[in-house]
């Protein structure tokens, strides 16, 4: 048994989905753990499962509606007593109600009226899981603090199977349990933890044209920029891609195929717009021939001067337009005095990380499959990563992320400490 969670008072919230039977073995699990369970019943969850059962069950009797109930404001009693509120099953139609704050029902109001965290358990058909409504809607939740403990891949009401299937309700109750001890940390690191998060990702060099047949370029493959993009979306987090290479993204993220700079400022300056995370892992031209020819330039024509000038230099510009709360992440490949350069790009280009790459480390950087970085934080922490493979540095550098968002979130959701009550 959990000894922090023992007497907590949490709503345990149902609508109608048919995953709600899970919901009473979570009931039961809860109580067993001792936790005080008050369980609240959409309309349409009454239609699966009985209010008996759960009032059998619970720490009090079951509720269902606004007006049946003896107490006056029912919905502000639970939210102000509640110290958690969970809901399980999460319908489509309850996290879009939600985002868009209509109190429609006991249940509805009462995750409006409450300054308890909220943890959702989303439970529907893969369509309506994938669709973008849903996943903007879920956005938005997580964005203000929610919680979400993401559907598995299994098997679906009707035989389909497919992603949005519940997660188990010993799962369920583990992320309740581990909120109420730890707080949000301990359960978005059990969990995919950048489920209804935007991350934009930019990967590959530049090739600046010469002429139609000739460019200017640099040694970067892509592959970190491609591994952050893949473990992101194995996160959870919905992606968008912007890559200088032909390599595939992650299934179901947003690809941009770029070629030049300016061509890869152009999509990340609009896709950063409404980006939480921003990782600038490309390895931008620094300068491009100024007149490229529009034909190819010949050997018989002899030698051809070719004047330079600057790229724009992108990650300082999504620097400047950085919208509030999102994290912004910058690369430094160098050669020499590496922390104090990457340091120095860490506050001229307003980011919140800065990974430094030793390029001349054997093994690590440009093409190679393993890669050894220092992470630099602008609050001065550093983190060091020894030669691992391009995957776990991604991996290493999201966990950085994913605590600066948690750090971000709006206080009125899920980053309030419970622990701050005992
Ligand atoms: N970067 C960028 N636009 C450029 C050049 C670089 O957005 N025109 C970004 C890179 O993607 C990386 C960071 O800036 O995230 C640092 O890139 P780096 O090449 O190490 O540094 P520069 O700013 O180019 O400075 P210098 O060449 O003097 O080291």
């Amino acid at each position: 048994m959990a000894p922090r969670a023992a007497g907590k008072r949490v709503v345990l919230g149902v609508t109608g989905g048919i995953a709600a039977y899970k919901a009473v073995e979570v009931c039961r699990r809860l109580v067993d753990a001792g936790v005080h369970v008050m369980p609240v019943l959409t309309d349409d969850a009454l239609r699966f499962v009985g209010e008996a059962t759960f009032s059998a069950l619970a720490s009090e009797r079951c509720r269902h509606s606004l007006w049946d109930d003896a107490e006056a404001i029912p919905h502000i009693r639970l939210g102000q007593v509640a110290e958690l509120i969970v809901v399980v099953p999460a319908t489509a139609r309850f996290i879009g109600s939600y985002a868009g704050g209509i109190a429609d029902g006991l249940l509805l109001a009462t995750v409006l009226a409450t300054r308890a965290p909220v943890v959702v358990c989303p439970a529907m058909h893969t369509e309506m899981w994938e669709h973008p409504a849903v996943q903007e809607n879920l956005s938005i939740l997580v964005r203000r603090g929610v919680q979400v403990v993401p559907p598995d891949e299994g098997r679906l009401a009707g035989g389909d199977v497919g992603a949005g299937r519940m997660a188990e309700p010993a799962e369920i109750v583990d992320a309740v349990l581990g909120m109420l001890e730890v707080g949000p940390r301990a359960v978005a690191r059990r969990h995919k933890d950048l489920v209804g998060r935007r991350v934009l990702v930019s990967a590959g060099g530049t090739r600046e044209p010469i002429d139609p047949v000739r460019f200017i370029g640099n040694r970067s493959s892509g592959k970190q920029g491609h591994a952050i993009a893949d473990a992101a979306s194995e996160r959870g987090a919905q992606v968008v891609l912007v890559t200088a290479t032909a390599k595939p993204g992650p299934p179901g993220a947003t690809v941009v195929r770029v070629d030049t700079a300016a061509e890869m400022q152009e999509a990340l300056l609009e896709h950063a717009t409404d980006a939480d995370v921003v990782v600038m892992a490309a390895a931008v031209a620094d300068f491009r021939p100024k007149a490229p020819s529009g034909r190819k330039l010949s050997r018989s024509e002899g030698l051809h001067e070719i004047v330079f000038e600057p790229t724009p230099d992108i990650l300082a510009e999504l620097g400047r337009r950085r919208r509030e709360g999102q994290v912004l992440v910058g690369f430094a490949a160098e050669t020499h005095e590496v922390a104090q350069r990457a340091a120095a790009k860490l506050s001229a280009k307003r980011a919140d990380l800065i990974v430094a790459n030793d390029v001349s480390v054997p093994e690590a950087g440009f093409d190679h499959d393993t890669n050894a970085v220092t992470i630099l934080a602008v609050d001065g922490s550093s983190r060091q990563v020894p030669l691992a493979s391009k995957r776990e540095v991604a991996d290493a550098i999201l966990d950085i992320v994913v605590d600066r968002l948690l750090d971000r979130d709006a206080p009125a959701g899920g980053d309030r400490d419970p622990r701050s009550d005992l």
